[in-house]
């Protein structure tokens, strides 16, 4: 019998891709260019856009879906057709900070349900070391009642594409692969070479794989979190971080890390699945949670020390009207998932200032039943302080008397989270993390 790869590619066999969000839609439809794929999401009003030609997640047009073989679904009976199973479900965690494995585990029951002798399945949903073969593989088993290897492969590849990048694209970024034998893993790593022309690196196994996903957003993230603890040691010194930063970057080995609010659902979330499987096998990883610690203090240091900015202009807290620019987790998206702009607002509220947010990405409704507030779409004015937090590209180029213009008697304070205008603001009150 001719490999899965060969009969992927003369279209004897389909593959499917296992919720199409961020992540899955975007490869879903690449595949689509080449080969015969079914793209299946358990929520049926995305489902029904994308059978339209819209992008739930606002990141790719009409015509990227144009020529595509692919259909859409959320009909279990209709996944039957596929024997190469992408899964690309969110891996979030709950309120106590642990992995959340339900969406992972309800695709694997799902996929289990559907899988044939002979199938591959490969995760590319962020998980820690472990998680495909301890969690995934066991609900594969007892749901299709095969048997792993002899019957179906599995494999994993993480997925390295950058939300609102243009430049670095899911074609454009190397991309790692495993698999569970060898013959797997080949198999794999060349399906995933028709669409990744940056090539695809055979990682040793699927434990390899997965642990090095989780340790690039762990890297970023301890190395955000140490400048912005320094970010606050310079506070108190009275001088500006990005002064520093520039001085230091001079140095031909000097990493360039900037400080700042670490939200979204990837380098504020992994970190805590490797801490878990690390406290799981006996190890408490002291590094890692005092970064995570650091970074999720953040917004709470911003709000605080607005305020106390705030006071020492003379102004009560309490009659202050203060705008953030900027809700989203970072520049450019409209994905407002663990944004941290909300501690800072709620840091802001817990001193009963009144709050505006202004985003011009982020949808209102989203953000009023994630977080019980409402963003406007236009500043106001009268403000006694701006907070830009997200350097969307309408905010980059602002100059200082746009920030008067809002502000009460064009007088208050910028709080410039990016440090987006350093060295561009003269009379009003200035402040950079
Ligand atoms: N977004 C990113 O930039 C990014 C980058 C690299 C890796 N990742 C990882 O990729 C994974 C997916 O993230 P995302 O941002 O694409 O998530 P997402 O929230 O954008 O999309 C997930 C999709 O999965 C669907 N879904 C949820 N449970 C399902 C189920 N049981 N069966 C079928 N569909 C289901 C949802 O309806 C949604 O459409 C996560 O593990 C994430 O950490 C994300």
């Amino acid at each position: 019998m001719s490999s899965i790869y060969d009969r992927l590619v003369n279209k004897e066999a389909t593959l499917a891709v296992i919720g199409l969000g961020y992540v899955g839609l975007p490869i879903a439809l690449e595949f689509a260019k080449k080969i015969k794929v079914i793209g299946f999401d358990i929520n049926e009003k995305r489902v029904d856009m994308m059978r339209n030609s819209i992008d739930p997640s606002n990141e790719l047009e009409k015509e990227d879906f144009d020529g595509c073989d692919i259909h859409f679904t959320a009909d279990l009976n209709e996944l039957r057709e596929a024997n190469f199973y992408i899964v690309a479900v969110p891996t979030p965690i709950d309120e106590s900070r642990l992995p959340d494995l339900k969406p992972l585990i309800g695709a694997s029951t799902t996929v289990g349900k559907v899988l044939k002798k002979g199938d591959y399945v490969v995760y590319e949903s962020t998980v820690y070391p472990g998680c495909t073969e301890e969690d995934c593989i066991p609900v594969l088993e007892a749901e299709s009642g095969l048997k792993f290897r002899d019957d179906f492969m599995v494999g994993y590849s993480p997925e390295r594409i950058n939300p609102g990048d243009k430049v670095n694209t899911l074609a454009s970024i190397v991309k790692v692969s495993s698999g569970c034998c060898e013959v797997s893993a080949e198999n794999i790593a060349k399906t995933y070479e028709l669409v990744v022309t940056a090539g695809v690196h055979r990682a040793s196994s699927i434990k390899v794989a997965e642990a090095a996903k989780i340790i690039e957003n762990t890297q970023r993230d301890v190395n955000i979190a140490l400048i912005n603890e320094l970010s606050i040691i310079f506070n108190k010194l009275g001088i500006n971080t990005y002064d520093v930063l520039e001085a230091a970057g001079t140095k031909w080995n000097f990493l360039n890390f900037r400080p700042g609010l670490v939200g979204g659902h990837c380098i504020g979330v992994d970190p805590y699945y490797l801490t878990h499987k690390a406290k799981q096998l006996g190890y408490h990883a002291k590094i890692i949670n005092s970064g995570r610690y650091v970074n999720d203090s953040m917004g709470f240091y911003v709000g605080k020390q607005t305020v106390k900015k705030i006071i020492a202009q003379g102004k009560n807290p309490m009659e202050s009207r203060i705008l953030i620019m900027g809700a989203t987790f970072k520049e450019d998206v409209s994905d407002i998932r663990n944004s941290k702009i909300v501690d800072v607002h709620r840091e802001l509220e817990s001193f009963a200032c009144k709050v505006d947010v202004v985003d011009p990405h982020a949808d209102p409704d989203e953000v009023e039943h994630e977080y019980n507030f409402r963003t406007i779409k236009e500043a106001g004015s009268d403000y006694d302080a701006i907070i830009v937090a997200v350097n969307h590209e309408e905010y980059v180029g602002l100059d200082e008397s746009e920030f008067e213009g809002m502000l009460k008697d064009g007088k208050g304070l910028l709080v410039d989270l990016k440090g987006i205008y350093k060295g561009k603001i003269n009379r009003l009150e200035y402040w950079s993390l």
